[in-house]
């Protein structure tokens, strides 16, 4: 079985090829990151255009590099959301369309199981359950992996996402976006302790994560300082985004009694979210992992994985006909 996976929620396009036997063939991703530089965050309807505008020389170039043809492919996997629905759309259209033209299966794929199920591409032996701290620009979650497509969501942000808040605040220091590694960078040379920024929704082992006020708290704090400050500002601020981070990973692992964690999207690049969870690794005796980089932010070969553990594992088919910008994990499963 050849699996094509499609990957297109925001700003990133994707495609990959996963075999049976084989495992992952090739994947190729086109960041779309310098395009809104400018803007200083993601614009729907350009991100939907570029899409249109890369996705089927992407899938080409894909064909060529793994010496296969489009006749090859067995299955079509493709993410139908949750995310932009115009930069779902365009996958979604390429999916059914090689889908009817081939005369082949088509599977949507919730995004969130691509990320949870991503360390198997590199992982044949992932045993669940586990937990995992999603932590990038659209998501900021800490699910539970139970089994093979059995996911629960114990806590998410109730508005910003944590590396959105990065960029936000990178954006409030003059920094280019995206802001995140811009301001860990920065902190690298600030004090952590100077400014107590608040740590949200912190009362009864509450698992849901708020970063918006902190946002503000840093924009309020600006009006009397200088640029001298930022280092300090940044450092603060991420002090207080990692602190709530752990915390609340503490009370997951508390309240399940799971001591194996996967680390995953942009934001599991920041150095001090990987020195702290090091060493609640060594205090608690969680054991950490990290899927590469490459699969750890948006790509489509965790969705063709995600495809091929579905058809494995004879998982309920989604009933879902059409992209949806918004699609939580829960309803699937229910
Ligand atoms: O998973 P990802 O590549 O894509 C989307 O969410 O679309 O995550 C990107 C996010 C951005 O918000 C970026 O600022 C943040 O991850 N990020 C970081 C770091 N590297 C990337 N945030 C904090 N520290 C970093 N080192
Ligand atoms: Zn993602």
């Amino acid at each position: 079985m050849l699996i094509l996976g499609i990957e297109s929620s925001c700003d990133e396009t994707g495609l990959a090829l996963y075999s049976e036997g084989e495992g992952l063939i090739a994947h190729m991703v086109n960041s779309q990151v310098e395009l809104f530089t400018e803007y200083g965050g993601v614009i729907p309807e350009i991100a939907a255009r570029d899409h249109s505008v890369k996705i089927i020389n992407i899938l080409k170039t894909l064909l060529k590099k793994a010496d296969k043809k489009l006749n090859d492919i067995n299955l079509v996997a493709y993410t139908a959301g949750p995310g932009l629905i115009g930069s779902l759309m365009v996958g979604e259209t390429v999916a059914k369309t090689i889908s009817n033209v081939l005369d082949i299966e088509l599977l949507p794929i919730n995004h969130l199981e691509g990320h949870i199920l991503a360390p198997g591409l590199e992982d044949d032996n992932l045993e669940t359950p586990y937990l995992c701290l999603l932590v990038s620009g659209g998501h900021t979650q800490i699910i539970e992996c139970s089994d093979y497509g059995s996911y629960k969501i114990l806590g998410e942000t109730v508005d910003d996402a944590c590396g959105e808040a990065f960029d936000k605040v990178g954006k409030l220091l003059n920094l280019d976006y995206p802001g995140g590694p811009k301001v860990s960078k920065l902190a690298a040379g600030g004090d952590p302790a100077r400014f107590n920024f608040p740590r949200a929704l912190m009362k009864d082992r509450n698992l849901n994560f708020s970063f918006s006020g902190l946002k503000t708290a840093v924009l309020y704090a600006l009006e009397d300082l200088e640029e001298k400050d930022y280092p300090d500002v940044a450092a603060s601020f991420q002090e207080a985004v990692v602190d709530v981070l752990i915390k609340k990973l503490a009370y997951a692992i508390e309240q399940t009694g799971i001591k194996k964690l996967v680390c995953s999207g942009g934001v599991a690049a920041n150095s001090l979210l990987r020195e702290r969870l090091t060493d609640m690794g060594k205090t608690s005796e969680l054991e950490v992992s990290y899927p590469k980089m490459e699969f750890c932010t948006d790509n489509a070969a965790m969705i063709a994985y995600a495809g091929f553990i579905r058809k494995k594992y004879n998982l309920k088919e989604y009933p879902t006909k059409f992209a949806r910008p918004r699609w939580p994990l829960g309803e699937l499963y229910d």
